[in-house]
């Protein structure tokens, strides 16, 4: 049995985007397993840019990650040993294994769970897991989608509003707008995904073509990205539209943040702007994970996976989602 563990820790609290001053490697020993504890080797680390707010001194929806602490994030990890009733050797678990390479689980702790059975460990770190059932919440609850919407989704070629797009489609939206960066994510969200249009905000003038794709406003809007694209779609939104707040990766690396200026489009239009965490919907997971799983053994529902390799490039990829150099979900193979 491995008696070392190599981690990541924070090292230092970043003022943009993370480095080698920011995140350190280290190693230490593993301590002897406990009772009802099992050893875990980590396979896949779930790369959210939520870690990247868990690393400021600010509060949160949790505390931030202390300095010297290993860096905190979701994950699939393989038991090795157990000595726990509810583990076997082989099993693999998910929860908050942090940027390490071993976890030592404990069910009495519930923070690592046993995988659903015909569950891979990356659609339980995106499309089933974390991602695909915000966007479903996102949507269907928050957002009150309603058959014949007209719905905008930002960070569209992401994780997140990749799953969005596709779920406010299958429930009977009129039309589905992607808000990307880039040619290539733009072309996959329309012509893989099935979106019925895209914006380009890196190319495109995003007020005037929400304007040519929504005459009649936006209904829905489900926000990844907040700062001016939040802006425009507040400007151009319908009577009684609504915002879900699910995100805001604009400004996470800034230290300053600031509040969209269009904001009283909510009282002209009598609309609604509304946040909201996944873990709010903790006893709901399971209808929505049934759901989406049915929708993806189907082929109704396409996701996209960016793998990196080595537990070391954790902050690279982390680092991806602020420069847009993923498409789908970013997950490390440890
Ligand atoms: N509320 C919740 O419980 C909850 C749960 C999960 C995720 N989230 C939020 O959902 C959002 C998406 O998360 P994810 O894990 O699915 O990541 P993701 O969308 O897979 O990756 C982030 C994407 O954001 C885009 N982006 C980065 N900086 C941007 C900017 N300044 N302006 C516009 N777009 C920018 C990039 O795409 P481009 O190339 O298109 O720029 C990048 O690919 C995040 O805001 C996250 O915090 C919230």
């Amino acid at each position: 049995m491995p008696d070392r563990n190599r981690r990541l820790v924070l090292a230092e609290r970043p003022t943009a985007m993370v480095d080698e001053r920011t995140v350190r490697l280290e190693e230490a020993d593993l301590p002897e397993l406990g009772d009802g504890e099992a050893l875990a080797k980590v396979r896949y680390l779930s790369i959210d840019p939520t870690i990247r707010t868990w690393m400021d001194d600010a509060p949160g929806y949790l505390p931030p990650i202390a300095i010297g602490e290993v860096v905190r994030a979701g994950g699939v990890a393989e038991v090795l040993s157990s000595n726990n009733d509810q583990y076997a050797t082989g099993d693999l678990l998910f929860g908050l294994t942090g940027w390490q390479e071993y976890v030592i689980a404990d069910s009495a702790q519930r923070t690592m769970q046993k995988l659903p059975p015909g569950v891979s460990a990356t659609a339980a770190l995106g499309i089933l897991g974390l991602n695909g059932t915000t966007a479903y919440f996102g949507l269907l609850d928050v957002g009150a989608l309603k058959e014949g919407d007209v719905v905008v989704v930002s960070g569209a070629a992401g994780a997140t509003g990749s799953a969005a797009g596709q779920i406010a489609k299958l429930k009977g939206a009129a039309k589905v707008i992607g808000i990307a960066g880039g040619p290539e994510k733009c072309a996959w969200i329309v012509d893989e995904l099935g979106f019925d249009a895209a914006i380009d905000y890196k190319h495109d003038n995003v007020p005037a073509r929400l304007r040519e794709l929504c005459p009649q406003g936006i209904d829905l809007y489900f926000d990844n990205v907040g700062g001016e694209i939040l802006n425009a779609c507040l400007a151009n939104l319908a009577m009684r539209g609504r915002i879900v707040l699910c995100g805001a990766i604009s400004s996470y690396n800034e230290s300053e943040r600031s509040g969209p200026s269009n904001y009283g489009a909510l009282i002209i239009r009598r609309g609604r702007m509304e946040g909201f965490i996944i873990l709010d919907y903790f006893d709901r997971l399971p209808a929505a994970q049934l759901e989406l799983a049915g929708w993806l053994g189907e082929g109704k529902i396409k996701s996209a996976e960016h793998i990196v390799q080595g537990l070391e490039h954790a902050p690279e990829a982390l680092n991806l989602l602020f420069t847009g150099g993923n498409t789908g979900k970013v997950l490390v193979r440890v």
